[in-house]
């Protein structure tokens, strides 16, 4: 195991920021996860996966571990489905497409999501009406106490929006190595109600899509609204969707006829952050090298060399902006380091 020094992080996170490593290692697989964790003289741990859903706003002064283990497995199968495996270090996407050139199904929906395996659990990633939680099967993790592998099943990751136990109680304590999905091999169940996806289907002249034919649906969508990382530095969404009470979103409605609001329970509505902030004014707005995304007011970008300090008082000014305006306090989904 090489560790190097003093490196720039900028190609490891997809906002593009140019912080610095004190110490850096490439971990391929658990034993070297492990000898990694007993090295002594350095300072705290610092995990990196796919980087792409961080905001640096300073140099990271630890030993910076970027988790690279990678294999894909079918750990058993049936008739209608497979119980695959991907370790944490494989590319979501391209895990996405493995499964969909094996017409495994389920994540077609989350097709183009940036990241790699190992970071999905923590935040459930969703798009488009699906969950991560909607085919998790468990994960397995490294405690780093302990550094043995503990296995989570969907019932203790407690998933919620964006949400999971890896960023309430045990957040830090883990390193995730490899995470299990159970996927239909027939008979799929297509997720097409999402507004946009039906309408993109029709824009392709499907009527019976297939699984691959939805993801192909997903990626037109998400090319269309939300900027290349490989092109525009970006975190996808900033901020989490609010979700508010009714009777604040009927005296909104007063005020804002067009307000779009969607029902999560009977007592909440969600609200997109996104037309807040457009409403606020914001989207498409630039400030040097930094700024609003034109086509997705959601998104925070960086047109080169911002640094992540610059981009975090631009999300502070929206929120305040957005606070006075609506009375709705909007959270970071990124993680400010
Ligand atoms: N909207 C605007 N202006 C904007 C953006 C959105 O008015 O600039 C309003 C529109 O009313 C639109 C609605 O927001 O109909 C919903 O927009 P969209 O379908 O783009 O979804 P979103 O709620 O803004 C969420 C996720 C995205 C995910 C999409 C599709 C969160 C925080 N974001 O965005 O996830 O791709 O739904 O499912 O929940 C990510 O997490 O990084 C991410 C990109």
């Amino acid at each position: 195991m090489q560790i190097k020094h003093n490196i720039s992080l900028k190609t490891y996170n997809t906002f593009g920021i140019n912080a610095l490593a004190k110490y850096f290692i490439t971990i391929n697989n658990i034993e070297e996860l492990k000898q990694a964790l007993t090295l002594d003289g350095y300072p705290d741990i610092f995990v990196l996966g796919g980087g792409s859903n961080m905001l640096l706003t300073k140099n990271i002064d630890a030993l910076v571990l970027h988790l690279n283990i990678k294999g894909i497995s079918i750990i058993s199968e049936d008739e209608d489905f497979a119980i695959v495996q991907a370790n944490a270090g494989e590319n979501w996407h391209e895990f996405v497409l493995w499964c969909l050139d094996n017409n495994f199904g389920g994540l077609e929906n989350l097709s183009l999501i940036p990241g790699n395996v190992g970071s999905a659990p923590i935040q459930n990633i969703g798009a488009y009406g699906i969950e991560l939680k909607d085919t998790f099967v468990s994960c397995q993790a490294l405690e780093i106490a302990s550094k043995t592998l503990k296995t989570y099943t969907k019932e203790d990751c407690k998933f919620d929006y964006r949400n999971s136990i890896f960023k309430q109680e045990e957040k830090g304590k883990n390193i995730i190595c490899n995470v299990t999905f159970k996927l239909s091999k027939n008979n799929h169940t297509l997720h097409t109600s999402y507004g946009s996806i039906a309408n993109q289907l029709a824009i392709m002249n499907i009527e019976h899509p297939s699984i691959q034919d939805v993801s192909q649906a997903v990626i037109k969508i998400r090319q269309s609204k939300l900027p290349d990382p490989k092109k525009i530095g970006n975190s996808g969404s900033f901020f989490k969707n609010p979700v508010i009470p009714i009777e604040s979103y009927s005296k909104l409605k007063e005020n804002f006829q067009d307000i779009p609001g969607y029902p999560v329970s009977e007592t909440e509505i969600k609200v997109p952050a996104g037309w807040l902030i457009e409403k606020a004014g914001f989207k498409g707005k630039q400030f040097g090298d930094y700024g609003v995304h034109k086509d997705q007011a959601l998104v925070l970008v960086n047109y080169g060399n911002a640094n992540g300090e610059e981009i975090l008082q631009l999300a502070r000014l929206i929120q305040k902006t957005v606070k006075q305006l609506f009375s709705i306090t909007i959270d970071a989904e990124v993680n400010i380091i």
